[in-house]
């Protein structure tokens, strides 16, 4: 971990580095949580504080009580926010993985939040029909599960995200390489941190 120049009575304080948001918003099933599961793994090749908000999983937890509705989705998205925030304020990463379909909740929350990067997983919709990973797709298109994303609901799609990627036609380690050199130009992770395992097995 990267520390301060100074001691203060023999003990080392860490810098203020983690205090950053990454959220990749996106369909279902266009590999948000596949990316942001190994964007979780190289910080922790790093020893890199981070936490993971997925919405499937957060949506087991602290918003249990939510459904799909734009009211819904939108407190969804703020509750996320919060956490995150209040994560980066205890310098730790927060990366989230969230449909996020509407942009005004988006711009919300990165109002909130003082270092914030809008990650856009794209996938054309007949790729996310084809692979229909969870079968969420093939039922949605039945009529069996009411305002799904980009079916019977709206994904309104990010028009200046600051990464995008798309899953379709990229590798998962490519997407990731695109997301660390941003991350590099921002110098929110070092030279070190963002040139892949083969520097720490070289350290
Ligand atoms: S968000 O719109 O509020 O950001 P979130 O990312 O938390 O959504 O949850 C999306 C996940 O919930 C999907 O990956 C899918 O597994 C599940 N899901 C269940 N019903 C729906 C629906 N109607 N629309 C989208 N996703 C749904």
């Amino acid at each position: 971990m990267k520390t301060l120049d100074f001691e203060v009575v023999g003990r080392q304080y860490p810098t203020l580095s983690h205090d950053w948001t990454i959220w990749l918003t996106g369909l279902s099933g266009s590999g948000k949580s596949t990316l942001a599961q190994a964007l979780a793994k190289h910080l922790e090749d790093y020893s890199l504080p981070y936490e993971l908000l997925d919405g499937d999983i957060i949506r087991q937890g602290v918003c249990r009580d939510l459904g799909f509705s734009k009211e819904d989705r939108d407190e969804n998205i703020r509750r996320i926010g919060c956490i995150a925030e209040l994560l980066n304020r205890h310098n730790v990463i927060a990366i989230v993985a969230a449909i996020s379909p509407y942009e005004k909740a988006r711009e919300e929350v990165r109002k909130g939040i003082p270092k914030f990067l809008e990650v856009h997983v794209d996938c054309p919709l007949d790729t996310l029909v084809r692979r229909d990973v969870k079968g969420l797709y093939r039922r949605a298109l039945a009529g069996q599960i009411e305002h799904f994303s980009g079916i019977s609901d709206p994904y309104e799609t990010p028009t200046h995200p600051d990464v995008y990627v798309n899953s379709a036609n990229q590798a998962v380690e490519e997407s990731l390489a695109v997301i660390l050199r941003k991350l590099d130009d921002l110098s929110w992770l070092s030279a070190t941190e963002t040139t892949g395992r083969a520097a720490v097995a070289a350290r």
